[in-house]
C-alpha cells in the first residue's frame, strides 16, 4: 500500500512520461483534484478538454463528463479512473425522455411544439434523443441564456432531467413552470420538468439558512442551482461551481458566507470564512469514489498499453449528442 505522497510522486512522474491530461471537475477529492491539470465547472471542463491536444484524457468526474468529452472529440482517447453515474443522470433514460414527450403529446402539445433541453448531467443517450428532437443541451452555467434563446422559437421548453434546475431558471425569467406529472396545466405553462433531482442538493434546507442568518447576520448565502427553488429563492446568490467560487472570492476577507453545494468544494475554501450550509456532510458518493490510487492505476495501465476504464460512445448517440451539445456551445 503507497502512501499518498508516494502515489503523488509516481502520478507525476507517469504525467511527465505519457501524452495525457488530466482533468478534475471541483467535487473530485482534494488529493485528487490537486494532480489536475484542468478544472472547472461542467461547462469549462467541457470546452477546456475539447480545446485540449493530448492523446489521452484522465477524467476525474462522474461518467456524463468523461462521456461529453468523447462525443465531443471522439478522436480523443478518455479514461476515467471510475467510470461513476451521477444519480440525477441515473433517473433519466432515453425511454423514460420518450414518456415524457408522449405525456405533453397527451396533454395537446405536438412535437413541433417542444423544445427539448438537458442539463449536462445525463447520459449520452438522452442528450442523442434531445438532439434529434431539435434541442440543445445547457449547464448550470449557462441554463438561463440557452433558454432565454430557446424561448425565441415560440415553443414549449421540455427540461430533463432536473426538475430544480428547470424551475430555478422559470422563476428568475418570471415563467411559468410545472413538473411533468405533478399538479398543473401543461398547456399554460412555458417550461415543463422532468421529475429528477440532485440527491446531495436536496440535504440543504430553509432551515439551515435561517439558522445562519440568526448565529451570523450578515453572512451571504451561496447555492447551486440544483438546490430546491424554496433555498435559491431565500439565498444571495445563486450560481455553478465556477460561479460561486468567483463570488466568494470576491467578497472582502471577514465576510461571512455559508455555501450550498458539493462538500469537497466548500471545504476547499474554508480558510475564506465559509461555511457548509448544512447540518450532514453534503458529499457526493459518485464524485468521491475516485482516489488517488485509481488515478494511478488508470495511469499505470496507459503507459502499459492497455488502458482501462475506456469510454465508448456508439456513432449514431456520438452524433445527435454531439450536435445537442454543439448547439450549446454556439450559443
Ligand atoms: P457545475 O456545472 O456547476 O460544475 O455542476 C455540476 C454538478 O454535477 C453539480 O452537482
Ligand atoms: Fe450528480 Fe449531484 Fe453528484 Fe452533481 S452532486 S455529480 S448532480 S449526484
Amino acid at each position: 500500500q503507497l502512501s499518498n505522497d508516494e502515489l503523488k510522486i509516481k502520478i507525476n512522474e507517469l504525467k511527465e512520461k505519457l501524452d495525457v491530461t488530466v482533468v478534475a471537475h471541483f467535487y473530485q477529492r482534494d488529493e485528487v483534484f490537486e494532480m489536475a491539470d484542468i478544472t472547472g465547472d461542467s461547462l469549462e471542463l467541457a470546452m477546456r478538454t475539447q480545446a485540449d491536444d493530448a492523446e489521452f484524457v484522465l477524467f476525474c468526474g462522474v461518467g456524463f463528463m468523461g462521456q461529453s468529452v468523447k462525443v465531443l472529440s471522439p478522436e480523443k482517447r478518455v479514461v476515467m479512473p471510475k467510470i461513476a453515474c451521477c444519480a440525477m443522470a441515473r433517473m433519466i433514460d432515453s425511454l423514460y425522455f420518450d414518456d415524457s414527450v408522449k405525456y405533453l403529446n397527451d396533454n395537446g402539445i405536438s412535437n413541433e411544439n417542444i423544445l427539448p433541453i438537458t442539463y449536462i448531467n445525463s447520459n449520452a443517450d438522452v442528450k442523442a434523443k434531445v438532439g434529434e428532437m431539435g434541442g440543445m443541451v445547457c449547464t448550470s452555467s449557462n441554463a438561463k441564456k440557452i433558454i432565454t434563446k430557446a424561448l425565441e422559437e415560440g415553443k414549449k421548453i421540455l427540461f430533463v432531467p432536473d426538475r430544480c434546475l428547470g424551475q430555478n431558471i422559470a422563476n428568475q425569467m418570471g415563467l411559468k413552470s410545472m413538473v411533468i406529472g405533478q399538479e398543473g396545466n401543461p398547456m399554460e405553462c412555458d417550461i415543463l420538468c422532468y421529475d429528477g433531482f440532485c440527491s446531495v442538493h436536496q440535504l440543504f434546507t430553509v432551515d439551515d439558512i435561517e439558522f445562519y442568518r440568526n448565529k451570523f447576520p450578515g453572512i451571504l448565502i451561496a447555492t447551486h442551482p440544483e438546490c430546491d427553488p424554496a433555498i435559491c429563492d431565500a439565498s444571495d446568490f445563486v450560481g455553478s461551481t465556477s460561479q460561486l467560487i468567483k463570488y466568494i472570492q470576491e467578497q472582502p476577507e471577514d465576510q461571512k458566507i455559508a455555501v450550498g453545494t458539493e462538500f469537497n468544494m466548500v471545504n476547499r475554501l474554508r480558510p475564506k470564512n465559509t461555511y457548509v450550509l448544512s447540518s450532514t456532510k453534503p458529499e457526493c458518493p459518485t464524485m468521491n469514489e475516485t482516489t488517488l490510487e485509481d488515478l494511478y492505476v488508470t495511469l499505470k495501465a496507459i503507459d502499459d498499453g492497455e488502458p482501462i476504464n475506456e469510454i465508448e460512445v456508439d456513432k449514431q448517440t456520438q452524433k445527435w449528442a454531439k450536435i445537442a451539445l454543439e448547439r450549446m456551445l454556439a450559443l
